[in-house]
């Protein structure tokens, strides 16, 4: 079996039960999580032929930052629970695999200690009802060394989860908390999301941080022009997972207008949700990515092999990439234009 397919079996025996329902579940009906892989195999390739493709090269830059394989690392939370080692760990194994790691606010390790791991890494932002919060939170983050902020847009409620009893959020939460923010000293009023957002608070976070912002959780053209107008240096395509409104379109349906809103303006595109294999970032290039997160095989991987795990997930994702760019007659990856699928 493929060992990236063998990954989430052998982390259900690893993982305490309710962490893995909690790592694989969507929100609500649980119908954007289960389509998302299927709309990425749902792509048909038109390759080339007799192009010559002996040489292929991967690398790239995310926001100036050169990467060895355009497959980075999406911010979740609850690492400590996949591996001792934590978020530590994952970006250790991304830093040996030549990648951009993004960590969540709700992380359970400091940034200054995940920073010391290695890897270039953004920091994901949920902004919160008391900006004090988010604005130590983005201080700290800057210390640290953080190279990008990464708005969270899609998340001005959390999606609901159809879970019986306290979720292994909250009941982890209650053991580990969150390493970034020191809780004692707030209300979950403060903590809790702020619901009145505009595009006015990427401009902040611009200014506040020095750091180029990113919008994850655009799923329109619209939304994407309209990030980027207000100082957007990307924006991830993303439904989180399948995590926040059920029922929202796949990314990989949704990228390609996405792409298409945001072309000259020198906005970088990012997708997410669903990636599972070469071809897959092979069609996300072509529509138009730069380069693409994954989520959840990261913590199957960091569950199964630590931080090895991790660097091993994204290089045999950068060697299937490499073979799939031979085989569709594009040896460099930033040639590839959307002609090279069809729906
Ligand atoms: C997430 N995701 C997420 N996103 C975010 O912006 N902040 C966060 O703290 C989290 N936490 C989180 C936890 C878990 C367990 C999962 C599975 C996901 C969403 C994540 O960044 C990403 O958008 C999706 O995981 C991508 O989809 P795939 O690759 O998991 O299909």
């Amino acid at each position: 079996m493929r060992w990236i397919d063998s990954l989430e079996a052998a982390a259900a025996e690893k993982l305490p039960e309710p962490v893995h329902r909690y790592f694989r579940q969507g929100s609500a009906g649980g119908v954007s999580v289960s389509e998302a892989v299927a709309a990425w195999n749902a792509y048909r390739f038109r390759p080339h032929i007799l192009t010559d493709v002996s040489t292929v090269d991967l690398r790239t830059t995310v926001l100036g930052t050169p990467v060895d394989v355009p497959v980075l690392v999406a911010p979740s939370t609850l690492q400590l629970q996949a591996d001792p080692g934590g978020e530590v760990a994952m970006a250790a194994g991304v830093a040996a695999a030549g990648s951009v790691v993004g960590v969540s606010s709700n992380a359970g390790s400091t940034f200054a200690d995940i920073a010391a791991a290695g890897a270039p890494w953004w920091l994901q932002i949920y902004v919160v009802r008391n900006r004090e919060v988010t604005v130590r939170m983005l201080d700290a983050a800057v210390e640290a060394g953080a190279r990008a902020i990464v708005l969270t847009a899609d998340t001005p409620v959390v999606g609901r989860k159809e879970d019986d009893g306290p979720t292994v959020w909250e009941t982890v939460q209650a053991t580990h908390g969150l390493a970034n923010v020191n809780e004692d000293d707030y209300t979950d009023d403060d903590l809790g999301k702020a619901d009145d957002l505009g595009p006015d608070v990427i401009g902040w976070l611009a200014e506040r941080t020095g750091l180029p912002v990113v919008v994850k959780g655009v799923l329109r053209g619209d939304d994407a022009k309209r990030c980027a107008d207000a100082g957007a240096a990307g924006v991830i395509v993303s439904n989180h997972g399948g995590r926040q409104l059920d029922g929202s379109i796949a990314t990989a349906r949704a990228l390609p207008e996405v792409a298409e809103a945001l072309t000259g303006t020198g906005t970088e595109v990012y997708v997410d949700g669903g990636i599972r294999r070469g071809e897959h970032v092979l069609a996300a290039l072509a529509l138009g990515a730069r380069a693409v997160f994954v989520g959840r095989p990261a913590l199957w991987a960091l569950t199964v092999g630590g931080s090895a795990g991790v660097t091993r997930m994204l290089t045999d994702l950068g060697d299937e990439l490499d073979h799939a760019l031979r085989l569709v007659g594009v040896p460099r990856a930033e040639d590839l234009t959307p002609d090279l699928l069809v729906p």
